[in-house]
C-alpha cells in the first residue's frame, strides 16, 4: 500500500479512498467465492452506477425476487467495501463495483456470473465526478475544476484513470460474461436499454413489467425514490445530490476548448485503437 495523498491510497496499482476499504480486504478478493447467479454492475465512478442498480434491482423484483432491503446500496452493495457478510446474502447476489479488471475476483471468469459494464463519455464523467468530489466528504476536495482536470486526466485521483479502466475492461471482455452499455444510450432510449439488460440476464419480463422498470428508473422518479436516491447518507457526509443533472453534454458548461481538446487527444492516445465510439451531446 502506498499513501498517495491524505484521502487516497494506492494498492495493486489502483487508487482507493482512505476509509472505504483496506489493502487486506482487497487482497482477500482473490479468493472471494463467486456464484453462477451473481450479477455485477461495474463502472468507473459517476458513469450511472446508481441508475443501473435501480434497473437491475427492479428487474429482479418484477421477476419475483422479493428480498427485503432498506435502500439500493443494501440490496446491491459495493464488492470492494465490505458492508455486510457477503457469503450470507441470498441468491441472486447483486453487487456494484468500481474495481478495475485486474482486481476483480478471478472466480468471475470461471463462473457464469454476469457483469454489466456501464461507460460514460469522459467529459461528462469528469464534470459529474468534480461535483461529487466537492459534495462527498470522504473524497479529496479540489480547489478548482482546473486542478481536478489535471488529477482526472493523469489518473492521479481515487479510482485512478478513467482511460485505463475502460481499456482494461474492454480489451479483456472476451474472458467474461459481460454486457457493455453506455450511459448515453440509456439516456437516448431507456426502454431499449432495459430490454438489453433483461436479455443479457436471461429474464423474460412482460411489456407491462418492462414499462414499470423504465418508470422506476426515470431521473425524476429516482430523485424522489428514497431507496434509490442515496439520501440516506448523512448531510455531513454528502452535501450534494446523487441525481444531479442527468444529462449528456453538460461538460460544455465547464470544460474550456483547450481542456476538451486535451481529452480528445488523450482519448486518441489511450483508446484510439479500440472500436469505441462516444456520444458527446
Ligand atoms: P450527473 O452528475 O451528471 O447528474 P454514479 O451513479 O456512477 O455515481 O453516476 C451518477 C451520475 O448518473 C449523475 O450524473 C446522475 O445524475 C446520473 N444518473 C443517475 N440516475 C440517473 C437517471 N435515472 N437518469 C439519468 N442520469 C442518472
Amino acid at each position: 500500500m502506498e499513501q498517495i495523498r491524505d484521502r487516497v491510497f494506492k494498492h495493486k496499482n489502483y487508487n482507493f479512498v482512505v476509509g472505504h476499504t483496506t489493502p487486506e480486504y482487497i487482497d482477500s478478493l482473490e479468493s472471494f467465492e463467486i456464484k453462477d447467479s451473481d450479477v455485477f454492475v461495474v463502472t468507473y465512478p459517476k458513469s450511472g452506477t446508481v441508475w443501473a442498480q435501480q434497473i437491475i434491482i427492479s428487474i429482479y423484483e418484477l421477476h419475483g425476487n422479493q428480498n427485503k432491503y432498506s435502500n439500493n446500496m443494501e440490496r446491491m452493495p459495493w464488492l470492494e467495501y465490505k458492508t455486510a457478510e457477503y457469503t450470507l446474502l441470498p441468491s441472486p447476489r447483486l453487487f456494484a463495483s468500481h474495481l478495475p479488471e485486474h482486481i476483480m475476483p478471478p472466480g468471475v471468469k470461471e463462473k457464469k456470473a454476469k457483469i454489466v459494464y456501464l461507460m460514460r463519455n469522459p467529459k461528462d464523467n469528469m464534470v459529474s465526478f468534480y461535483h461529487f468530489s466537492k459534495a462527498l466528504a470522504d473524497l479529496e476536495t479540489p480547489e478548482s475544476f482546473d486542478q481536478f482536470f489535471e488529477w482526472y486526466i493523469t489518473g492521479n485521483i481515487s479510482s485512478s484513470s478513467w482511460f485505463d479502466h475502460v481499456r482494461e475492461w474492454y480489451s479483456n471482455r472476451e474472458q467474461y460474461n459481460i454486457l457493455f452499455l453506455t450511459y448515453e444510450e440509456m439516456i437516448l432510449d431507456l426502454k431499449a436499454s432495459v430490454k438489453k439488460i433483461c436479455n443479457f440476464l436471461g429474464i423474460n419480463l412482460t411489456e407491462a413489467a418492462i414499462s414499470q422498470v423504465v418508470e422506476k428508473a426515470t431521473f425524476q422518479n429516482m430523485k424522489n425514490d428514497t431507496k434509490a436516491n442515496y439520501e440516506h447518507l448523512s448531510p455531513e457526509r454528502f452535501s450534494g445530490k446523487f441525481l444531479r443533472k442527468g444529462q449528456i453534454g453538460d461538460w460544455k458548461n465547464t470544460l474550456t476548448v483547450a481542456q476538451s481538446e486535451r481529452v480528445d487527444q488523450v482519448l486518441q492516445e489511450k483508446l484510439g485503437d479500440l472500436p469505441l465510439s462516444f456520444i458527446w451531446e
